[in-house]
């Protein structure tokens, strides 16, 4: 070994011991003679004091020393004299008299500093230079959280009967809504593997084959949009149980969630436990939104009924059009400026709103857009329906349902960042469940499957596939905090029978469901067992509860925002070799 001792590891209780450290160079400063080099590994950093009574050699060695070196030092631990002490570091009591230093590796000027936690360059340059952005303190600490949470993950699913099992990255099209990575085959010209968007068929023939409770830390392939909590390749703590119904896997992962952050993150709060359950209907009545923010209040709040025979014509058309009129109630804006207001509105038009009502509740009765339209008691009913208090600005959408729960749940967001409304530390998990089976697609003019197509119908709404596919309810469920969906998950469907009717609602031809999913419908006929099962995001979850505004913060080789790998410069061309061994041919 190179060590004896960890940079990070040395208290007043080591003084007087002889260690040997290697590490890298995290800091230097001269004193007129005495130099003082502060030497970090992952575990820490610690002061070593290099006085000019050493041997030559080790003196010639320090002299040259700059910023990341990498050394190995001996030396003899010392408590620092009263006063000197540093409690900023967790070494800050001792420091450590060299007696040799040995230079083990020279390092280049870095494009930017590993001590410098302020001034961070761009992240381009950052994932140019992960291995150089992954010294930093916060970085390393967000790689060593992630492997604790995972590795709770472990402990606490084998703790429960679950057996860990790889399952292929070469398999076939497996669908959760993006296009698929396809990997081209050197003995099948013109076929393709698929990169799996997620195990969802293999563990589920993993319960056909009776393994009973499967988990598995899965990496999943999406060719999508990238956004701050989505990668195209990510991972999930994907598990599947046999014999369960939904409130079992549902409380399994509660717990399993509940316990990891009381050990992992204590500082962090979870809002209430048990989790809040809602209703897909409900939550997006509530909070116009399928994955809310349950920290703080703002809900929204229908006024359709106040406002039913207004006079104003933007709350008339809405209602005549089917529409409806709700609300909600942003704390202590009455004041807001004609422009604040404008730049709320203009934020309401890019959610899809076509305009926003603003009452402002002052004490000179209602002001606002919407004020000279609203009756006296009007103004009454809907200041005793929504609580709203003098100093409060109520905003106000008017339009199809859909689109005022997006347009207030979008702007119930907006406050929670403007007026600071929800605790960093707080962890609001919930529930979400009865989603609708199938969304029908404008676009293509068919059904798609709102989870995936392997989810379970309820089973009384089973008669509707023929009348109304799109008010049957399925048991799919979501774990939400914060304002991210966390986890999805559903009861899968056991019978081929049920598996065909959905195929078949979902447009798929006979050859088509034979060609892709063939092996599925032939599976669920050699006694497949009712099995149910979910998958969280761990990338999500890290993030969470790492503080960090992004999953790439927590993933130590990520894809940047356009969805390159700027280190290794991925995707690039290949030989011409290559692809004509792959039977391709690049046309431009
Ligand atoms: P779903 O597609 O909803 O379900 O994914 C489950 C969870 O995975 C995370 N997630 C992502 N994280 C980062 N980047 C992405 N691109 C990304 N996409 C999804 C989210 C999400 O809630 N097979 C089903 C699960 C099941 O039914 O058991 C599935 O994959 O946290
Ligand atoms: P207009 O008559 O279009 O100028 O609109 C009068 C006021 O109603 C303005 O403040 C608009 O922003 C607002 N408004 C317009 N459309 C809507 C809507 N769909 N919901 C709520 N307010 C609206």
């Amino acid at each position: 070994m190179y060590k004896t001792h960890t940079c990070g590891e040395l208290r007043a209780t080591h003084a007087n011991q002889q260690v040997t450290l290697a590490g890298w160079v995290h800091r230097r400063r001269d004193h007129g003679g005495v130099i003082f080099l502060d030497l970090r590994d992952r575990y820490g950093i610690v002061q070593v004091t290099v006085n000019p009574d050493l041997s030559k050699e080790s003196l010639d060695a320090v002299s040259n020393v700059r910023m990341e070196w990498v050394l190995q030092i001996t030396g003899m631990v010392q408590k620092r004299p009263a006063g000197m002490q540093n409690p900023k570091m967790q070494t800050g009591e001792v420091e450590v008299i060299a007696q040799s230093v040995k230079v083990l590796n020279r390092a280049k000027t870095l494009p930017f500093l590993v001590s410098g936690e302020n001034d961070l360059p761009d992240e381009n340059t950052r994932l140019k230079y992960r291995y150089l952005d992954l010294r930093r303190e916060r970085m390393t600490h967000n790689m060593i959280l992630r492997h604790q949470v995972v590795k709770f993950m472990r402990d606490f699913l084998d703790q429960y009967n679950f057996v860990e099992i790889e399952t292929p990255i070469l398999f076939k099209a497996t669908p959760e809504g993006a296009r698929d990575y396809l990997v081209p085959s050197r003995l099948y010209p013109g076929q393709f593997y698929a990169l799996p968007q997620s195990p969802q068929q293999l563990k589920q023939l993993l319960m056909v084959a009776g393994m009973d409770r499967y988990f598995q830390i899965a990496r999943c392939f999406r060719d999508e949009d990238l956004r701050g909590d989505r990668q195209p390749e990510f991972t999930q703590l994907d598990l599947e149980m046999s014999f369960v119904q939904r409130d079992d896997v549902l409380a399994l992962v509660e717990q399993l969630y509940t316990e990891l952050i009381s050990a992992i993150t204590p500082h962090k709060r979870l809002l209430s436990s048990p989790w809040p359950r809602f209703s897909y209907r409900e939550v997006l009545e509530r909070y116009g939104t399928d994955k809310p923010d349950l920290r703080f209040g703002m809900e929204l709040i229908d006024v359709s009924d106040i406002f039913a025979k207004s006079d104003f014509r933007v709350f008339q058309s809405a209602i005549e059009a089917g529409g409806v009129i709700k609300c909600i109630v942003a704390p202590g804006c009455a004041e807001y400026s004609r422009k604040e207001v404008d730049a709320l509105t203009e934020s309401a038009r890019a959610l899809g709103a076509k305009g926003l009502a603003t009452l402002a509740v002052t004490s000179e009765g209602l002001k606002g857009t919407a004020a000279k339209f609203v009756t006296p008691e009007e103004a009454e009913a809907v200041k005793s329906k929504t609580g709203a208090q003098e100093g409060d600005l109520i905003l106000v959408a008017a339009d199809q349902r859909a689109v005022v729960n997006k347009v207030l749940g979008g702007l119930r967001l907006i406050f929670r960042d403007r007026l600071d409304l929800a605790d960093p530390n707080m962890l609001a998990f919930g529930w979400v469940v009865d989603f609708p089976m199938f969304a029908w697609n404008e676009e293509e003019g068919k059904w798609d499957a709102e989870h995936h197509p392997f989810t379970m119908p309820q089973l009384d709404d089973l008669p509707k596939f023929e009348t109304n596919p799109g008010e049957i309810l399925s048991d799919a469920y979501d774990m939400v905090c914060n304002g991210y969906e966390m986890a999805s998950g559903s009861i899968r469907i056991h019978r081929s029978d049920i598996q065909l009717k959905v195929f078949e609602l979902l447009g798929l031809r006979g050859d088509e469901i034979e060609q892709k999913f063939g092996h599925m419908l032939e599976a669920f006929d050699y006694g497949a067992p009712p099995h149910g099962g979910m998958a969280p995001g761990i990338d999500r979850l890290v993030m969470l509860l790492a503080d960090e505004p992004n999953i790439r913060e927590v993933i130590a080789f990520p894809k940047n925002q356009t969805g390159r790998d700027v280190m290794a410069d991925a995707p690039s061309e290949v030989e011409p070799k290559q692809l004509k061994e792959l039977h391709i041919q690049i046309r431009e």
